[in-house]
């Protein structure tokens, strides 16, 4: 088995022969660092460029972050998806104002304590900016140690991450952890891929466990079949006599908490139009909006990590809104529909139907 020094120095001298140029690349600001480990955990680093350079125009300081309002912010995350992190970047940053004189805090255990930095933000963030030791474990690294070492035990179980996390420590380079942290992602990110990784091509194939023993793609292992949530959502695109449209704010704990959306009705089961009118729920929206005239606008699935998102779109003209019935909603003109941050399944039928116009 390959030890931990040989790995380091020939990942570390890999690593200047594969230069990658994305600008938080040996960045040490730990706020910019932050702000682009946690895009970089929701998208792949080529898109998550532009929402790292805008966010940072937007917002430049921690202070700048704490003092924004919520809703600009979830602005700035159109389309990144979960957008509790978002919510958590400004709750971490009023803290920093609070807790710590808007200094970034510099350990390990301090930055564990703000909300929504987990053990691998908090070693990439302390191993970038201050070269703390400490490996960082994503999936990238788990590919790459699970590959090279052989190791068949599921990252996604308590025992796996303590193993994982154990043997990433061991093989780190304790002098250069920011570089070698970087190293071993950008490792994961561009030669051992997930599908078809570079093995013909790569410096460890002689010391790879996987690829000596023919198994690259049975590693890294994952044993639990992710149960898939299938949500059926029927969005009305619902427009007054003025040609304005209805939205509101959810308010609802779940992924698209604080985001607006279109009135919707959520089933359990595939449902067509005619069905829908009939169920409990809907009776509230069509007396909300009487005598609407119902246009069939399509449908679309967005498939998440967990859930399966079956949504159909309706237009809904109508001349009489009882705004008694539903006081959340507000009605908007659709050029200024924008200016709110919806849910990506939202915004691409939006921009969709604006742009036709
Ligand atoms: N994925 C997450 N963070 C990364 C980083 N700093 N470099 C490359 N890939 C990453």
């Amino acid at each position: 088995m390959i030890t931990p020094k040989t790995f380091s120095k020939k990942l570390l001298q890999w690593s200047k022969s594969n230069p990658r140029d994305y600008p938080w690349i040996g960045e040490k600001d730990p706020y910019k660092i932050w702000i682009s480990e946690v895009i970089l955990q929701q998208t792949r680093s080529e898109q998550g460029k532009n929402y790292y350079e805008n966010f940072i125009k937007k917002f430049p300081t921690v202070r700048a972050l704490a003092d924004a309002t919520e809703d600009s912010i979830l602005h700035c995350w159109k389309g990144l998806g979960y957008y509790s992190r978002a919510r958590n970047l400004h709750h971490a940053a009023k803290t920093i104002l609070v807790k710590f004189q808007g200094k970034f805090p510099k350990s390990y255990e301090e930055l564990l304590t703000l909300k929504g930095i987990g053990e691998y933000s908090a070693a990439a963030i302390s191993s970038f900016a201050y070269n703390s030791p400490k490996a960082v474990v994503d999936g990238n690294v788990v590919r790459v140690l699970s590959r090279m070492l052989g190791m068949e035990i599921d990252f996604h179980t308590s025992a796996g991450k303590l193993k994982f996390i154990e043997i990433a420590n061991s093989y780190l380079d304790k002098e250069n952890a920011g570089a070698y942290n970087q190293a071993i992602m950008n490792f994961g990110a561009v030669q051992c891929m997930p599908r078809q990784p570079d093995c013909l091509n790569c410096i460890f194939s002689q010391n790879c466990f996987a690829y000596q023993n023919n198994c690259i793609d049975k590693l890294p292992v994952r044993n639990k079949k992710i149960t898939l949530k299938r949500r059926y959502i029927h969005y009305f695109y619902l427009v007054n006599s003025k040609g304005e449209i209805a939205i509101h704010q959810r308010v609802k704990k779940d992924i698209w908490q604080k985001l607006y959306e279109l009135p919707a009705i959520e089933t359990s089961k595939k449902m067509e139009f005619k069905s829908i009118s009939s169920i409990e729920k809907a009776t509230d929206l069509f007396r909300f909006s009487r005598n609407s005239r119902v246009e069939n606008y399509g449908k679309t699935v967005q498939k998440l990590s967990h859930q399966e998102i079956h949504a159909s779109y309706y237009c809904l003209k109508t001349t009489h809104i009882d705004s008694k019935i539903k006081p959340e909603f507000c009605f908007v003109k659709p050029e200024n529909l924008v200016n709110f941050a919806f849910p990506k399944i939202l915004s691409t039928f939006l921009e969709n139907i604006i742009n036709k116009k």
